[in-house]
C-alpha cells in the first residue's frame, strides 16, 4: 500500500500552487525587483506611491508650542514613513501655513520617535478604566495635547481608516480619565475647546480635492460627485464619532486623490496647485484670515 500523503504537505503544496497561479495572472513578480530588500535606483518610475522629487522637497521646522499668552496651538500627529510623499508634503505646507498666520505648532512624527500603537494586554485596563500608572510614553503625549487647542492627524490613505500608528495613538493617548470619564448621563468628553483635522492622501477615493462636497464633478452642472461624497460622509461620521467622544469639535479634513503623477512633466504647477488648494481650505475650516 502507498504511504498516504501527509495532510501538512498537501496543503502547504496546494498554497504554493495556489500563490504561484495567482502570481502569474497578475504578473506582480516581474514588477518586483528580484531582491525585495534592494530598492530600484529608479523609484519613481516603478512606484504606484507618490514621490516628490528632491528638488522640490520641502523641510519645514515646527516653531513648538511656546505657551505665549494668546497665541493658539496646533498639534500635528502624523504617522507617514516617508518624507518624500506627498503626504509629508501637505504635512510640510500645513505647519508652514499655521507659523505664517501667527500659530505655534509641534509635530509629533510618530515614525521618527518610534511610538508604540500597540494596546497590550499589560495596559489595556490603564487605557480602558484608567487604572493605575500611566506609561511613561502616554504621559509625554498627553503633555502636548493637553497644550493643543487643535489637533490635526495626518495620515496616508491605507484602508480608509487611520493607519495603524495614529489609530494606535488615538486608542493609547485619549484614554479614560484624560479624554473621557464617565459622568451621571454616561460619558463626558473632557478636551471642550479643542479641535481635531485630518489631512488624508488617497489613491483613490471617488476623485476630488477637501472636503464634503469637493468632488470633481463628473459631468456639466453636477456639484460634486456622488462617489466622493459616499466617501466624505463615511469619514465625517467616524472623525464626528471620535471628537464627540471626546468632547472636541470636528473640523472635518483636507483629502487629496489627485496627486501628480511622479514623473509628469507639470508636476513642479500641480504640486503648487495642491499646496495652495490646502492652505485655501485650510483657511476656511480654521477661519484664518488670507
Ligand atoms: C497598505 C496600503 C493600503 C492602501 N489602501 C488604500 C485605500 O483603501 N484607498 C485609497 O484611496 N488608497 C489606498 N492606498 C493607496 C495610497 O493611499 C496612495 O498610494 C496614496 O498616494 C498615499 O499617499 P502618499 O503617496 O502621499 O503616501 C493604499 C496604500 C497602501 C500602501
Amino acid at each position: 500500500m502507498k504511504p498516504a500523503i501527509p495532510a501538512v504537505v498537501l496543503a502547504l503544496t496546494l498554497s504554493a500552487l495556489t500563490v504561484q497561479a495567482a502570481d502569474s495572472i497578475s504578473g506582480a513578480s516581474r514588477r518586483t525587483a528580484k531582491s525585495a530588500a534592494v530598492i530600484p535606483k529608479n523609484i519613481d518610475a516603478v512606484t504606484s506611491a507618490s514621490v516628490v522629487p528632491q528638488a522640490l522637497r520641502q523641510s519645514v521646522k515646527p516653531n513648538r508650542f511656546s505657551l505665549r499668552p494668546g497665541v493658539k496651538r496646533v498639534l500635528f500627529v502624523v504617522g507617514d514613513p516617508r518624507s518624500e510623499s506627498v503626504e509629508w508634503d501637505l504635512v510640510n505646507t500645513a505647519m508652514k501655513h499655521f507659523m505664517d498666520k501667527g500659530y505655534d505648532v509641534e509635530l509629533r512624527d510618530l515614525y521618527a520617535i518610534g511610538f508604540n500603537p500597540i494596546l497590550t494586554r499589560e495596559n489595556f485596563y490603564q487605557a480602558k478604566d484608567g487604572f493605575g500608572k500611566t506609561p511613561a510614553d502616554i504621559t509625554e503625549e498627553m503633555m502636548y495635547v493637553r497644550s493643543a487647542n487643535f489637533i490635526v492627524f495626518c495620515y496616508p490613505n491605507w484602508h480608509d481608516t487611520p493607519n495603524t500608528i495614529v489609530k494606535g495613538y488615538m486608542e493609547r493617548v485619549f484614554q479614560k480619565k484624560f479624554a473621557y470619564r464617565d459622568a451621571q448621563n454616561g460619558l463626558e468628553g473632557l478636551l471642550k475647546g479643542k479641535g481635531i483635522f485630518t489631512i488624508m492622501n488617497a489613491g483613490w477615493v471617488g476623485m476630488g480635492r477637501g472636503d464634503l462636497g469637493d468632488g470633481l464633478p463628473r459631468a456639466a452642472g453636477e456639484k460634486s460627485n456622488p462617489i466622493w461624497d459616499k466617501y466624505m460622509t463615511a469619514f465625517k461620521t467616524l472623525d464626528d464619532d471620535t471628537a464627540a467622544f471626546w468632547g472636541a469639535k470636528n473640523l472635518g479634513r483636507f483629502v487629496n486623490d489627485q496627486t501628480p503623477g511622479n514623473l509628469d512633466e507639470d508636476y513642479a504647477a500641480k504640486l503648487e496647485q495642491l499646496r495652495s488648494d490646502l492652505r485655501r481650505h485650510l483657511d476656511s475650516k480654521f477661519s484664518l484670515k488670507p
